[in-house]
């Protein structure tokens, strides 16, 4: 059973947002809800975890299927003061800290396909949604809302028909049960340390988004609008864009707001 106090009770001491922390045994979406607490002044480190959403929202304007009782649905506000052009590395720097966090709550290091779903082999345990909003005045960040799903105790028939081959939960791949209470704590803390470093640690933080990147290297399908192109991924740049080459030889650097890849044979 997870709810607010569970997921205090597993929160290290040095980390101070478990006094902000809200627990919803229902909601559409957190990131809505950060984004409406935002909106009334919220501060930094305001943290929301829902056992349900009933509209959950992922990355593309697609939807994110989160029952009751299973994943852990998790959104984090940040106010940092800084541009936008000043967190092209933010997603990898959570992508990177939600892959810490699995490993110090389960033992289990998984990969992350580009740009930021945390996969074990061919199948995805997390996504991603990061939302920025700048002041139109200054042109800084007003604030970050990173909003996270992960796949804890899901059984395969769980998942809906048309994401059952390409999904798997911490649960499924561990081989038994998980406490989404020290996973949901584990990520708070991991995102906790990630702000701390997040203006000043970016080369390190690039440098482990690379090491658990498992698309770099890979054959790759480049998709963009109803163009589909295929290369090979071979680095990640100093703004975490993907460096792909080409049959011809060329090379290109995609962002993630322009282009999604898929693996040569499926989702990975
Ligand atoms: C994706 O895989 O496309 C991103 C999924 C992000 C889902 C999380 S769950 C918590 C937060 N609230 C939402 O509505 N979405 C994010």
């Amino acid at each position: 059973m997870m709810n607010s106090e569970s997921i205090r009770a597993c929160l290290p001491p040095d980390c101070s947002w478990g006094e902000s922390l809200l627990y919803l045994p229902t909601t559409g979406s957190t990131n809505d809800d950060a984004k409406t607490l935002a909106a009334s002044g919220a501060p930094g480190g305001t943290v929301l975890v829902a056992d349900e959403q009933t509209g959950g929202r992922g990355r593309r304007g697609r939807s994110f299927h989160s029952p009751a009782g299973s994943g852990i649905y998790l959104s984090v506000l940040l106010r940092p003061d800084c541009r936008p052009d000043q967190l092209m590395h933010l997603t990898c720097g959570v992508a990177v800290a939600m892959c810490d966090a699995v490993e110090s709550a389960t033992g289990l290091r998984p990969g992350i396909k580009w740009t930021n779903d945390l996969v074990w082999g061919r199948q995805k345990l997390s996504g991603i949604l990061t939302e920025i909003s700048v002041n139109p005045a200054s042109g800084l960040v007003d604030y970050v809302v990173i909003g996270i799903g992960i796949n804890c105790s899901q059984k395969a028939e769980d998942f809906p028909p048309e994401i059952r081959a390409m999904a798997a939960s911490l649960a499924q791949v561990l081989g038994h049960p998980v406490s989404r209470s020290a996973i949901a704590a584990a990520m708070i803390s991991a995102l906790f340390r990630l702000n701390k470093v997040l203006l000043t640690g970016k080369t390190d933080i690039l440098n482990a988004y690379r090491r658990d990147c498992v698309t770099l290297g890979q054959e790759i399908s480049l998709v963009r609008g109803d163009e589909i192109r295929h290369g090979k991924a071979l680095d990640i740049d100093e703004e975490g864009a993907l460096i792909v080459q080409f049959s011809d030889g060329h090379q290109e650097t995609v962002s993630s707001g322009e282009v999604s890849i898929r693996g040569m044979y499926g989702y990975l």
